[in-house]
C-alpha cells in the first residue's frame, strides 16, 4: 500500500515528501478552504513540490458540465493533477468525460461497494471510500474497502482503492491488510505511524549505555 497525503498544507507537504515516503496528495475543498489561499495557485506550489506523484484537486459544480469544465482548467495546472469528482450520477457522466480524455480522475466520498463499482465502470482511476465518515455513524468503515477490493478482484478491475477519511494508525494497518491500494493520512497520522514507545525507550536505552561505556 502507497501513502498520499491529505492536506493543502504546503508545510505538512513539504515535511510528508522530505520523509522520502510520499506517493500523492489529496485535497478536498474544506482543506483548501482552511488555508485560506488561492486553489490553483495552491496547486501549482503542491505540484511543484510533488512533481510526480498524483495530486487530486477537487470540482465544486454539481453538474457534469461544470464539473468537465473545472476538471479540464485543473488539469491544466500540472500533468499529475487528479480531477477529483464526488460519486452522484453528474459525477460519473463527468468521470467517462475525463477518462476518454486521459484525464485522471478520484471518485470522492465513497460510502457503498455498489458506488465504488459504478465509478471503476465509468472509468476512474481511483475511488475514495471514506473509513472515519462511516465509523462516525456506527458503520464499520474498513468492511466497505474489504468489499471493494473482493469485487474489484473479482472482476479484475484496475481502478485502485483510497483508503480516505483516515483517523489513526489502526486504519492505516487494517486497510494494507484488507486491499486497499493507497491510504490518504492526514499528516498527524503519518507522525503516529512512525512513533512507539518501544522505540524510543530503546533508543534512550542504547545511548545511556554508550555513554556509561565512553565516560
Ligand atoms: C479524501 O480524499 C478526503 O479529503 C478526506 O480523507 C476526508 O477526510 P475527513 O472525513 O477526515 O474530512
Amino acid at each position: 500500500m502507497r501513502f498520499f497525503i491529505d492536506t493543502a498544507n504546503i508545510d505538512e507537504i513539504k515535511n510528508a515528501h522530505e520523509l522520502g515516503i510520499l506517493s500523492g496528495v489529496t485535497t478536498n475543498p474544506s482543506l483548501v478552504a482552511k488555508e485560506g489561499v488561492d486553489f490553483h495557485d495552491r496547486l501549482r506550489e503542491i505540484t511543484s513540490i510533488v512533481t510526480e506523484g498524483s495530486v487530486s484537486a477537487e470540482v465544486i459544480s454539481t453538474e457534469a458540465e461544470g464539473m468537465i469544465e473545472e476538471g479540464k482548467e485543473l488539469a491544466a495546472i500540472a500533468p499529475n493533477i487528479t480531477v477529483k469528482v464526488p460519486m452522484t450520477l453528474e459525477g460519473l457522466k463527468a468521470v467517462r468525460t475525463f477518462a476518454d480524455l486521459n484525464i485522471k480522475t478520484n471518485v470522492t466520498l465513497v460510502f457503498s461497494t455498489n458506488q465504488a463499482l459504478l465509478a471503476a465502470r465509468a472509468g476512474a482511476t481511483y475511488v475514495s471510500p471514506f473509513l472515519g465518515r462511516l465509523d462516525d455513524i456506527g458503520h464499520d468503515g474498513l468492511e466497505l474497502i474489504s468489499a471493494i477490493a473482493e469485487v474489484f478482484d473479482i472482476h479484475s478491475i484496475d481502478t485502485e482503492i483510497i483508503a480516505a477519511s483516515v483517523r489513526h494508525p489502526v486504519h492505516v494497518t487494517e486497510a494494507a491488510m484488507r486491499g486497499a491500494h493507497i491510504a490518504t493520512i492526514p499528516h498527524k497520522v503519518i507522525a503516529q505511524l512512525a512513533s512507539h514507545p518501544l522505540t524510543d525507550a530503546g533508543i534512550e536505552r542504547f545511548l545511556s549505555d554508550w555513554e556509561k561505556a565512553n565516560a
